[in-house]
């Protein structure tokens, strides 16, 4: 009897739209069992290696609690300190490591690398964001969103900056939670349609203006303009960027209770306001609890 494909979370669009409600719906029983102080271990004996080519706070420190939380192990390993880094090739990794864990997240700079990973994978693979998509975060953000404002469906997210992993992910929910993204990138970091569907199509509308792109919406949503670290490399692009930054302004041509996102961490004065982020409307702080709270949905579903 042939075994059934191995389920892999690699962008959003892997999973159906039943099949992220379901998430969601875990998430919330998850949570409050959290804030309820339960003990609770569907994981106990069970092993999440971790991979990361890439810096990271709050990806690592939500899927490594939330693997102890289900009563499980979390392995950190990273592309500095282990062969990973030094030429081996990605398939002989993943088969070796596969063996010796249930689920894998992986944090790497080429989505093409972590899905040659993935399919020599024995089992699940987890994207922790790549250049292309960052689906755990968008997961947690309209989780966040269900939370303050209700269910997404028929809703406005209006996206500021960049063409990157963010906003690519974004399109994809929207097609598959059925919302509308509006997008506003400065000229020369437009999306590359070629990579959006024509039915994501549907739910996207661009934006020269981001100020006409954040009217009525429900959620108003950035990201850095630079990587953190890298800021120097880019004073270019921080000029470019320059009329884009979220501040009160945009925040009231949107609807009177939208709320305010950011993935984190934030150069505060750069792509937001202090007074944006720190905010009435900022919800950042729930939506950077919630990746604990929807990777624990994700880690219990596909284990
Ligand atoms: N938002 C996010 O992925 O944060 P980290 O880079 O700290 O993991």
């Amino acid at each position: 009897m042939n075994k059934p494909p191995i389920k892999h979370f690699l962008k959003f669009d892997d999973f159906t739209g039943e099949e992220i409600e379901y998430l969601l719906k875990r998430a919330d029983f998850i949570k409050k069992r959290f804030k309820n102080y339960e003990t609770w271990h569907p994981l106990q004996d069970r092993s999440l290696v971790m991979i990361f080519e890439k810096a990271s706070t709050r990806t690592r420190l939500s899927f490594e609690a939330g693997m102890l939380q289900l009563g499980g192990a979390a392995i950190y390993m990273n592309t500095r300190d282990s062969q990973l880094g030094r030429g081996e090739p990605v398939e002989d990794a993943a088969k070796v490591i596969s063996r010796m864990c249930d689920i894998i997240m992986m944090r790497t700079f080429e989505q093409s690398i972590i899905e040659r990973f993935a399919a020599a994978s024995r089992v699940p693979v987890i994207n922790g964001l790549t250049n292309e998509f960052h689906p755990c975060q968008i997961l947690a953000d309209i989780f966040t969103f269900l939370e303050h404002r209700g269910p997404i469906r028929g809703r406005t997210v209006a996206w500021v900056g960049d063409a990157n992993n963010m906003s690519y992910t974004w399109v994809q929910a929207a097609r598959l939670l059925d919302f509308q993204v509006h997008i506003s990138t400065p000229p020369g970091y437009a999306l590359d349609m070629s990579r959006i569907s024509e039915a994501e199509q549907k739910h996207l509308r661009h934006f020269e203006d981001p100020r006409e792109a954040c009217r009525g919406a429900d959620l108003v949503t950035t990201d850095v303009w630079t990587s953190m670290g890298y800021e120097a490399e880019n004073e270019a692009r921080a000029a470019a960027f320059a009329n884009f930054c979220v501040d009160e302004q945009m925040m009231a041509l949107a609807s009177p209770d939208a709320v305010f996102m950011h993935c984190l961490p934030a150069h505060r004065g750069e792509e937001v306001t202090a007074g944006v982020i720190d905010g009435p409307q900022s919800v950042v702080w729930d939506e950077a609890e919630n990746r604990l709270h929807v990777q624990k949905a994700l880690l219990e579903y596909l284990v």
